[in-house]
């Protein structure tokens, strides 16, 4: 169902303490899904609308504030007074927004640390509460074990009557089992009107949001529900143990709506999809595969196992295995891994290859190039088709600063190449083994840096007597008598 026309408003409360995550991090700023529990509430929240959208702060009031304001600049953010309580936190935000203007029609309420809940679910809860001009409609669930939450309390008839909060309900009412989720939606002027009656007259002290629904009625208004079958969207973390059984479930239902968008994921249970994350058809995910962040993977290709993307782009038909990788850019047809560590800047151009044990940072690698063994590339622009050779290094910092290696296309490089940046090669230019390349290489060059080799023939034996080498040696050598010489390669 589709709300005929936006609500006025939405209002996310979240100006509670939250003090069984035991955090120094605010509760509502804990993250499923590679986002904050209350940006997950802001999303649902946008997605209905809303002309005005307020959140209530007051627990780390700054952090909290500085957060949304990331996230939505145009959230409205209101501070809670001393007196506590839900009802109290919605008068706070009726009275901002009321500032401009007066508000009427629909308002929202939601909650800061309910993250599953859709913008779906909360478009059907305004749809009803609208198509059936309902003073005040609640959305409710009904649970196995109740306990803690208020309970709805309906008449012989099922219309709704009120909400008694756990702490202050006889032993019959907290036998019922159907909940109050705290989303609701409200006609404006019945929630100013029945907030401005509200005591704090209740086990807990606190001006309770959810006199309102008694007090509507008492004023001739009609109070209904959305019952939902969804428990998940309107469970709320309180601890740790709650977020983590959140975030699996929005886990898995993330992986199951990439699934049935033509993603192959050969193991659910270990695979982690950020809410942020997009996929193409046709797109396989091996066992233990995380991706985070704005990460994007293109039509055919593969990644895993064991890989974890954060903030990377993956080409179409490219392979990624065992891959640690973050703000990189993967080529169509391009291949890394095993064992890959790509840092941010990394940008591997169309049917590239890095290969293993490779650490990569700030480096463009042009089309169809290859890093296939053992190095580091940091700083540094590769061209075309060049063949970096096993164990290559760019030396790129010398204790203070950074400095670029620049390398052509059509190159080859010799094992063990190490580049002394800054430094330049040219397009087709060859280095030999164990070159240490400190002056630039002009194009078709091919640089050797050679110290002859000396070999001190009998050194093992007259300096390491009695060890096994020393034995093998003569062993090896038919005259084991002569003295040491010294031979120079070239000589
Ligand atoms: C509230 C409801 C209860 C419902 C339950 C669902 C009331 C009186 N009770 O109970 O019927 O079953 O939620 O989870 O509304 N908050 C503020 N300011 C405050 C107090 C709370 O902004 O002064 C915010 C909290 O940050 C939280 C939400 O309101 O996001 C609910 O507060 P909480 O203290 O958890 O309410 P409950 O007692 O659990
Ligand atoms: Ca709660």
């Amino acid at each position: 169902m589709i709300p005929e026309k936006a609500p006025s408003a939405v209002i996310v409360l979240a100006a509670g303490a939250g003090t069984r995550m035991k955090s120094r991090t605010p509760k509502i700023l804990h993250e499923i899904g590679g986002r904050s529990m209350v940006g997950h509430a802001l999303l649902a929240a946008r997605s209905i609308n809303p002309r005005q959208l307020a959140i209530v702060v007051r627990h780390e009031r700054d952090l909290v504030a500085g957060h949304v304001a990331d996230l939505d600049p145009a959230a409205v953010i209101v501070d809670q007074d001393d007196i506590p309580g839900t009802g109290r936190a919605v008068e706070a935000a009726l009275q901002a927004l009321d500032a401009e203007q007066l508000l009427t029609g629909t308002v929202v309420v939601t909650y800061g640390d309910v993250p599953l809940l859709s913008g779906q679910l909360l478009a059907e809860l305004v749809a009803t509460h609208e198509q059936e001009a309902n003073a005040v409609t609640v959305l409710t669930a009904v649970l196995d074990d109740a306990s803690g939450y208020g309970r709805i309390l309906r008449g012989d008839d099922g219309t709704i009557t009120g909400i008694r909060e756990h702490k202050d309900a006889t032993e019959a009412e907290r036998l019922i089992r159907e909940v109050n989720s705290g989303i609701y939606a409200f006609d404006a002027d019945v929630l100013r009107n029945a907030l401005g009656k509200v005591t704090t007259d209740n086990a807990q002290g606190e001006k309770y949001l959810t006199d309102v629904l008694g007090l509507a009625r008492e004023a001739g208004g009609r109070v209904a529900a959305v019952v939902t079958a969804d428990r998940w969207q309107v469970e709320g973390a309180n601890d740790r143990v709650q977020l983590a059984a959140l975030g699996a479930e929005l886990n898995r239902r993330t992986v199951e709506a990439w699934m049935r968008a033509g993603v192959t994921v050969v193991d659910p249970a270990t695979t982690w999809i950020d809410s942020s994350v997009t996929l193409d058809e046709d797109v396989r995910l091996l066992p233990n595969t995380q991706l985070h962040g704005a990460t994007r993977v293109a039509r055919d290709a593969v990644v895993g196992p064991d890989t974890t993307l954060t903030d990377v782009t993956v080409g179409e038909g490219a392979k990624v295995v065992r891959t640690h990788g973050s703000g990189s850019v993967i080529g169509a047809g391009a291949a890394v891994g095993p064992f890959t560590y790509l840092r941010p800047g990394t940008v591997l151009g169309e049917s590239g290859k890095i290969g293993a044990f490779y650490e990569t940072k700030n480096v463009t690698i042009g089309r169809g190039s290859k890093l296939s063994h053992l190095g580091y590339a940091g700083d540094a622009e590769i061209g075309e088709d060049t063949n970096i050779g096993c164990g290559n290094i760019t030396a790129n910092y010398d204790g203070q600063n950074k400095h670029r290696t620049v390398i052509g296309s059509g190159v080859r490089t010799g094992s063990n190449t190490v580049f002394v940046a800054p430094v330049t090669v040219g397009d087709g230019a060859y280095s030999g083994a164990g070159a240490v390349i400190r002056k630039d290489v002009p194009a078709g060059a091919l640089a050797l840096s050679i110290a002859a080799q000396r070999n001190t023939e009998g050194w093992v034996p007259a300096n390491r007597p009695g060890t096994r080498s020393a034995e093998l040696a003569q062993a090896a050598t038919t005259d084991s008598s002569s003295t040491p010489a010294s031979t120079e390669e070239g000589k």
